[in-house]
């Protein structure tokens, strides 16, 4: 490789660790972005400067047909789809990585490059790229909800068989290397990947999502060393061990560890009780004049945030709904539980599109004692995250930490219905003495409540 290329690499090397470092705080995540994105527009640039790679038409023929995939899903995929369309993007960086593995193969084995480094990092790249695709693929599924759980006490040892199988095949493939051995370690890669993710549902989706993301990235760094790619190395391994700091961060949120969330399903445990026995004769709902009068005499007032608060598109509004509490003289702050909505920091991101301050978003760890003395908790699409039932030992999400919204004085939760949340459990917080239903579509409810302030 020339010195010109390896140069170019290492400008990108930098770009990406300094991109990486900028989007650790929400402050300097926008240059953060724009410097990693300028990484990869310097990496692509350097990399078709080597022709030696593989020949022009294919690399233009590749381009064309990424970037009119790219587009396609870009104008087509609605804001609300964004999580399944990352959980994807995770599966095309398992699958990129098997295909590279299998070009270089084809040139490799049988020939004297054909040595230890090359045959382990293929064999890496080929496994957990393998299970990285076909994970994500029933990621994308279960995020939009089109594929639910499946569980079995058979689960765990076929699991076990798999994996057992996986590592004899990664030692026969390195002392005896074959093509018949790589295909049959994809084979096994990509029912690991279904076996694996399907019995893991309910609140345990986040912690694989991120694990899955940093597969992606360790699959990217062993074909990096397979093909003798510096950058690939560099990246993947970024991109890695991001993603584990990440699923690390997922576990203490859910009060799990990762074993426990591979090998024991959060989805299939614990007692579900029966929506009638939680909700009949025990629900009582408001409408929005009731809500602005209560809030009129509040001083304190926090706001959480859930999925429905970004498939109703209600930051807008909610910002204006602060705005107006604030004019008022009343201190709102917004409660983030570290898993609400569909992906790692998808409220933030919300609600930094409707530019509400993040000094007024506050952890959970930070924001749960204070809401003894909150008057009112206005829970917008929110469902598993304020859910008293994981404090119960026996519930299905027993010990995921939630927001501790029901001991507000009082407790308003606007969503349509009564239907569970993604874990699908009820949720006796609608329930409770203390709360209000305002039911209706998220925005429609905020500017219901602001148009009733305003006319106080
Ligand atoms: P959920 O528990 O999924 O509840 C969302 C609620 O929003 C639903 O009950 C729904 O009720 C309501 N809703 C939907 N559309 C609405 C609209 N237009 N207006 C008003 N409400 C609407 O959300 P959550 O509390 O944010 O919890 C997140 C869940 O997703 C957790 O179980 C978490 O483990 C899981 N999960 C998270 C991630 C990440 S990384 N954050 C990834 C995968 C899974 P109605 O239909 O009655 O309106």
């Amino acid at each position: 490789m020339s010195t010109t290329i390896q140069a170019g690499y290492l400008v990108a090397a930098v770009l990406f660790v300094l991109g990486l470092k900028g989007l650790a705080r929400p402050r300097t995540a926008v240059r953060g972005n724009l410097l990693a994105s300028l990484a990869m527009l310097v990496a692509v640039i350097v990399t078709l400067t080597n022709e030696a790679i593989v020949s022009w038409p294919v690399l233009v023929a590749g381009l064309v047909a990424g970037t009119g995939v790219g587009v396609l899903l870009a104008t087509r995929v609605q804001m609300t789809s964004m999580p399944e369309l990352v959980a994807l993007f995770n599966g095309f960086g398992g699958l990129a990585s098997v295909l590279v593995v299998g070009a270089s193969s084809d040139e490799v084995l049988g020939t004297p490059a054909e040595d230890v480094t090359y045959l382990a990092a293929a064999t890496i790249s080929a496994l957990v790229g393998a299970i990285t695709f076909s994970g994500s693929v029933v990621a994308f599924g279960k995020l939009g909800e089109s594929l639910g759980s499946w569980s079995s006490s058979l689960a765990r040892p076929l699991n076990i068989a798999l994996a057992v199988a996986s590592v004899v095949l990664v030692v026969v493939f390195v002392v005896d290397p074959g093509w018949i051995w790589l295909l049959a370690l994809v084979a096994l890669g990509l029912m690991l990947g279904l076996t694996v993710v399907f019995p893991i549902g309910g609140a345990d989706m986040p912690v694989v999502i991120a694990l899955l993301n940093s597969m992606s990235g360790l699959a990217a760094a062993s074909t990096g060393f397979a093909i003798d790619n510096s950058l690939l190395i560099i990246a993947g391994a970024l991109v890695g061990a991001s993603g584990l700091v990440l699923t690390g961060v997922m576990c203490v949120a859910m009060n799990r560890t990762l074993g426990n969330v591979l090998f024991g399903s959060m989805a299939s445990g614990g007692v579900i009780q029966d929506p009638h026995d939680v909700y009949d004769g025990k629900v009582r709902s408001a409408s929005a004049d009731d809500v602005a009068l209560i809030l009129d005499s509040a001083r304190r007032v926090v706001i959480v945030p859930g999925y429905g608060l970004a498939v109703a598109q209600a930051q807008h509004a909610v910002r204006d709904l602060t705005l107006a509490l604030e004019k008022r003289g009343i201190e709102v702050v917004f409660a983030v539980h570290p898993v609400a909505g569909r992906m790692p920091g998808h409220m933030n991101v919300l609600l930094a599109e409707a530019e509400i301050d993040y000094a007024q978003l506050i952890e959970m760890d930070v924001v749960n004692p204070t809401f003894a003395e909150t008057d009112v908790a206005i829970v917008i699409g929110a469902n598993d995250v304020v859910n008293p039932v994981a404090r119960d030992e026996r519930s299905a999400i027993a010990g995921m930490p939630i927001l501790d919204v029901d001991a507000a004085r009082t407790v308003v939760v606007i969503k349509r219905s009564l239907s569970p949340g993604f874990a699908g459990i009820p949720n006796p917080l609608f329930a409770a003495d203390n709360t209000l239903m305002l039911f209706g579509d998220g925005k429609e409810a905020v500017v219901g409540i602001n148009t009733a302030l305003n006319q106080l």
